[in-house]
């Protein structure tokens, strides 16, 4: 198995479902709300988090059921409510290649259309009548606002430590791929062991697809990945790459570079472009894709616990996916 397609393929039939509820849950009387949701709809990205809840069942043998459907519904519809509000937060006008809600409408409807769907993941989380599939969303949200406020404070003073980044994205990214397999496990009477594994596959495998993220960021703006390359470092967010060069650097170096960052309210494009051909020139790539490899390695050998099915195969597969995928 290998073509992303593939993968989703297997899992066609309760992801039929999951379109029907989802859209279900999503109705609304307001006339506004709707031309949001029908904007939402038509740019709604590749939907990796119902397909990991699904995956967990399978990885498990068991069969999907209507809890598994809910819980897939509930974490789609968060992520949505995080990325809705994420752009009111980080200002920015563009997501998966089209203008974001907020640039399209403005703060106000974006902040409540994210509450909006963020208030729609509690009924479908109540719906899989499972108290501990509350807990574990729970838990994940709090992560996730750690992870952007963590994120916020490092932005501000830029000297951050690698164990500092893995903090940051396993609480914004991580976290959710962790809860997607512990949902979809948890809904088929998964044992408290397998549903820690699964966490550990989803934290490892959420981890991969954020490195990848930020590498993207290193690379010319393409057709198909939908922001401007230097978007990180404008937005004074330092990833693997740059942390990489900036530990590497001789002190002089890096000092320019701080210097540059400190500022970075009034990087130029120059600025931005020199902070980039930094991390390269000194390896910043290589090593963030190391250590992509080296995570998806370890996935793998949690993964490898499991006893060998098509839920397996499809999970190792999304992992190679996540690491080299161009959008
Ligand atoms: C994208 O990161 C954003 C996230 C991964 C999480 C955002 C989380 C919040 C705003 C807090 C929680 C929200 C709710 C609804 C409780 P990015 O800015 O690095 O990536 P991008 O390029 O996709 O914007
Ligand atoms: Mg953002």
């Amino acid at each position: 198995m290998s073509k992303f397609e593939d993968i989703q393929a297997l899992t066609a039939r309760e992801h039929a479902e999951f379109e029907r509820e989802f859209k279900k849950l999503l109705s609304t009387r307001v006339p506004l709300a709707n031309n949001v949701i029908r904007y939402f709809l038509d740019r709604k990205g590749k939907q990796l988090r119902p397909l990991m809840t699904f995956l967990a069942v399978r990885l498990l043998g068991r069969e999907w059921n209507n809890a598994t459907i809910q819980g897939a519904v509930a974490l789609e519809l968060l992520h949505n409510a995080s990325l809705i509000h994420d752009d009111v937060v980080d200002q920015s006008d563009e997501r998966r290649g089209a203008a974001s809600i907020n640039h399209v409408w403005d703060n106000r409807v974006a902040v409540l259309m994210g509450d909006f769907f963020l208030s729609k993941c509690l009924e479908a989380s109540n719906r899989t009548g499972s108290l501990e599939v509350s807990r574990v969303l729970c838990e994940m949200v709090t992560r996730l606002c750690e992870g952007e406020l963590e994120q916020m404070s490092n932005a501000r003073s830029h000297r951050m430590t690698e164990e500092g980044y893995f903090s940051v994205i396993s609480g914004k990214t991580a976290s959710l791929f962790a809860a997607c397999l512990k949902v979809g496990a948890l809904t088929v009477g998964a044992t408290p062991d397998e549903v820690d594994r699964m966490g550990e596959i989803g934290e490892k495998m959420g981890q991969v697809f954020q490195i990848r993220d930020d590498i993207f960021d290193y690379f010319p703006t393409n057709a198909q990945v939908g922001k401007p390359t230097g978007h990180d470092i404008a937005e004074g967010k330092v990833t693997l790459p740059l942390l990489y060069a900036l530990k590497t650097a001789s002190p002089e170096e890096s000092k320019k570079m701080f210097a540059l960052l400190d500022d970075s309210s009034q990087l130029t494009t120059e600025d931005v472009n020199l902070i980039v051909d930094f991390a390269k020139s000194l390896g910043g790539i290589e090593y963030a894709q190391a250590r992509m490899k080296q995570i998806g390695y370890e996935a793998r050998k949690v993964l490898n616990t499991f006893p060998d099915n098509e839920g397996r195969a499809a999970l190792a597969a999304l992992t190679e996916f996540f690491m080299e995928r161009e959008k």
